[in-house]
């Protein structure tokens, strides 16, 4: 098990580099197989963007890796079905079905895995391969989805899920005529996703909308992107920054991509600076509380309800955090507690009566964010935390150990 140690209350300064979105990457790679050979740059040092690659070298293609840069070769791809024990490794694994159902024809594979943070149905998209022309066979965990021919249509969603949206394009771009996704998602990483596929041949109108168009077309070919700055990576560590940086630079990032979350610290009183592509954040007394619901982009991140959650245990009043996304997003908030928080939960929302001092403590990640959670949590906490079971953590924050203690941390990852 790999764990993570921190001793507390350490100023953070200096530069931290933002890394390719995970969730751009995990999309962006299963759509090679759309192609011939894709490049892809900026691809961020995770746990998730391996396991895609050996998914795709079990399906044939070719990797190149030089160092944040992956150039895939997927002509020799065969579609075999994606097992189960591959399948429960990510999330992202359910984006070869779009990919592999528009190449094709057939995809078959198990309920793809991911974070225990609510029970994640795939129904929307599924709902959309079969509006697509696809038939669709469940027997247990195992989906097997074929079509003779995807035949462009009208899609209205009736939730703009993210996952379900891109499923949706990547199957869309090789259906004959013209597909409409309504209420579509409009994260960026869809538009980081279009942008590709555009590289690639693909007709596709509505980047960044609620409504995408996109004209089927026989063949793709090459394609080139660079994966965008990660903004839930960015959002966690400008948190550390206004929790115990002084002027800690969060760089390389997009700022317009994380517009609710510098609202909210701008209201709250935290000591930000936002420039082009990067944001200053020091320490900062005096925090008033707030009320946050998550939502859709561009609303408050779900994936930064958790990391959030840490920073206004430092507030002076009581915060509330609503969770409308998923229903089990709140497994930080136990140990959040035992590190001496006043915090509650009540159905989908979370109290917290701030402030209150942080004391270190062994505690447990059962998620991704919720172990960004405890290590914001244990950065500023006095003493000694270790967090277990942080191979969650490294799914989706690349070098987190190396960023943090070149910019004053004294953490260590440890193989136990
Ligand atoms: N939903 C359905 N049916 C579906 C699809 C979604 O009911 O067919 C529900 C989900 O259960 C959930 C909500 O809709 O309650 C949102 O799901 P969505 O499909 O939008 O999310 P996702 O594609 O599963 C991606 C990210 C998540 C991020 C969400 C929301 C990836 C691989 N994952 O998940 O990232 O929270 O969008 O922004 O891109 C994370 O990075 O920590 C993470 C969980």
């Amino acid at each position: 098990m790999k764990q993570i140690k921190i001793v507390g209350n350490k100023t953070l300064k200096g530069e931290i580099k933002i890394s390719g979105a995970k969730n751009s990457a995990v999309a962006l790679i299963p759509a090679a197989i759309l192609s011939d050979q894709v490049i892809i740059e900026n691809v961020p040092n995770i746990s998730d963007v391996n396991a895609l690659d050996d998914i795709l070298n079990y399906l044939g293609a070719e990797i190149y890796k030089e160092e944040d840069k992956l150039t895939i070769n997927a002509k020799k791809v065969n579609n075999k079905p994606i097992t189960e024990e591959f399948s429960n490794m990510l999330r992202a694994s359910y984006y070869f079905m779009g990919a592999l159902l528009a190449r094709f024809k057939k995809a078959e594979m198990y309920f793809p895995g991911g974070c225990k943070i609510g029970a994640r149905p795939i129904d929307i998209h599924l709902m959309g391969f079969e509006k697509l022309g696809a038939k669709i066979e469940n027997e247990g965990n195992k989906y097997t989805i074929t079509a003779n021919k995807l035949i462009g249509t009208e899609i209205d969603l009736p939730f703009p899920s993210v996952g379900a949206t891109i499923n949706i394009l990547m199957a869309a771009t090789k259906a004959e005529g013209v597909t409409i996704i309504k209420n579509a998602a409009m994260e960026p990483e869809i538009g980081n996703l279009v942008d590709l596929l555009i590289d690639m041949g693909a007709k596709i109108e509505g980047k960044d909308t609620n409504t995408l168009t996109i004209t089927g077309v026989k063949k793709l070919s090459g394609g080139k992107v660079k994966v965008i700055p990660d903004r839930i990576e960015a959002g966690t560590y400008i948190l550390a920054g206004v929790m115990n940086g002084d002027n800690l630079v969060i760089s390389n990032m997009e700022p317009n991509h994380l517009g609710s979350l510098l609202g909210i610290l701008e209201q709250i009183g935290a000591n930000i600076t936002v420039g082009k592509n990067q944001v200053i954040a020091s320490r900062s007394l005096n925090l008033k509380p707030i009320d946050i619901v998550t939502d859709v982009y561009p609303g408050f991140p779900t994936d930064l309800q958790q990391p959030i959650t840490s920073l206004l245990i430092m507030a002076n009043g009581i915060s509330h955090i609503k969770e409308t996304i998923y229903e089990n997003r709140f497994q930080n908030v136990k140990y959040l507690d035992e590190m001496g928080a006043d915090i509650e939960i009540n159905g989908d929302t979370i109290t917290i009566n701030g402030p209150s001092k942080l004391i270190g403590k062994v505690v447990t990640t059962s998620d991704l964010r919720a172990g960004a959670a405890l290590i914001l949590a244990a950065l500023s906490a006095e003493g000694e935390t270790t967090i277990k079971e942080v191979k969650y953590v490294l799914r989706g924050y690349g070098n987190i150990v190396k960023k943090l203690t070149n910019v004053g941390a004294e953490i260590c990852l440890e193989d136990v």
